[in-house]
């Protein structure tokens, strides 16, 4: 991440010092390690695939507007935006060089797939938002480009990076879209809660009138004088906080919340599913207690 450009490099500094819970490499390794031996390539995918999950959250702050990011101030809260854009593009980059530098084609197919996946599921969910109409077959389409594709690249790379036969990996694939699935729905319920240790800004999605699980099954239950007086709440969101909470408040009370835990909880006991076949080993029970922590965790 280093780089002689002064500004730059303070920034990746800044970066550097304020890890996430670095869930996508511990996959990696833990899929490589149930496949196989863990070597350089390993080491490769989990480092690239970091980088550029960094990058996205960078570039994700700036379209969403967050100032706050892994308890810290976002990039584009300090630097402005502009920054964030190149700062975002420069890691992006650096990730697929550093595939590129170890001839690692395979692995940079996949990731440049998943980035590829991402920015198409970011826009839709952009040009859904607008027109609030995203009904759950839509949000699904949302969060599997945006997140569970990157999120299933981490076991595939992993079991890749060791040499497994095709039929594991497409196991591996099927752990990692249903946990990547989970992984986004309990983000989005994230949204909904208090604060806490969470270390990014709750009610953000509310305010950018983006319509995830919670919100689009409780108006699903709504009748139609309900929906129309809460999508008007919606729309006044930004500017103020009590139409926030009792949007929040209606996703309680309809359910909404309820069933995208539910939902989590189908998509956790799939991804655990799809573990079955291997063979019993410490990797094996690691992946189930990520998939557990996954549905369980606090941030
Ligand atoms: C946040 O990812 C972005 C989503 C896909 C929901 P993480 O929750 O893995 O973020 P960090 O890396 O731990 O901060
Ligand atoms: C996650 O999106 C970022 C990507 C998958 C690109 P969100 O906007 O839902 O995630 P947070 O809550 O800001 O981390
Ligand atoms: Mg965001
Ligand atoms: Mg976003």
């Amino acid at each position: 991440m280093s780089s002689k450009v002064p500004l730059l490099s303070t920034i990746t500094n800044y970066i550097y010092r304020r890890k996430g819970k670095q869930v996508r490499p511990l996959l990696v390794f833990l899929s490589a390690g149930m496949n196989g031996s863990i070597g350089e390539s390993t080491f490769v995918a989990a480092g690239m695939i970091e980088l550029l999950h960094t990058a996205t959250l960078i570039h994700d702050d700036v379209v969403d507007e967050a100032n706050e990011r892994r308890g810290s101030f976002s990039i584009n809260a300090l630097w402005r935006s502009k920054i964030a854009v190149l700062v975002g593009d420069f890691l992006l980059s650096k990730g697929l060089l550093l595939a590129i530098e170890t001839n690692e084609f395979e692995l940079l197919r996949n990731m440049s797939n998943a980035v590829k996946e991402m920015s198409e599921g970011e826009l839709l969910q952009i040009e859904r938002s607008r027109k609030m109409n995203i009904d759950e077959e839509t949000y699904f389409d949302i969060i599997h480009k945006k997140t569970a594709t990157l999120i299933a690249s981490c076991l595939v790379n992993g079991a890749v990076s060791v040499g497994a036969e095709q039929a594991n990996v497409e196991r591996m694939y099927e752990f990692g879209v249903n946990l990547g699935l989970a992984f986004q729905i309990k983000d989005d319920i994230f949204d909904y809660q208090a604060k806490g240790a969470l270390g990014k800004p709750t009610g953000n999605d509310i305010k950018e009138n983006k319509l995830t699980l919670p919100l689009i099954h409780a108006l699903s239950n709504a009748d139609r004088s309900t929906r129309k007086a809460i999508l008007s709440k919606l729309r006044k969101s930004k500017r103020s906080q009590k139409a926030v909470e009792e949007v929040i408040q209606f996703a309680n009370e309809y359910g909404g919340i309820d069933y995208a835990t539910q939902k989590m909880n189908e998509y956790k006991d799939k991804a655990i599913a799809a573990l079955e076949s291997f063979p019993e080993s410490i990797y094996r029970d690691a992946l189930v207690d990520m998939a557990n922590f996954v549905v369980n965790r606090k941030k």
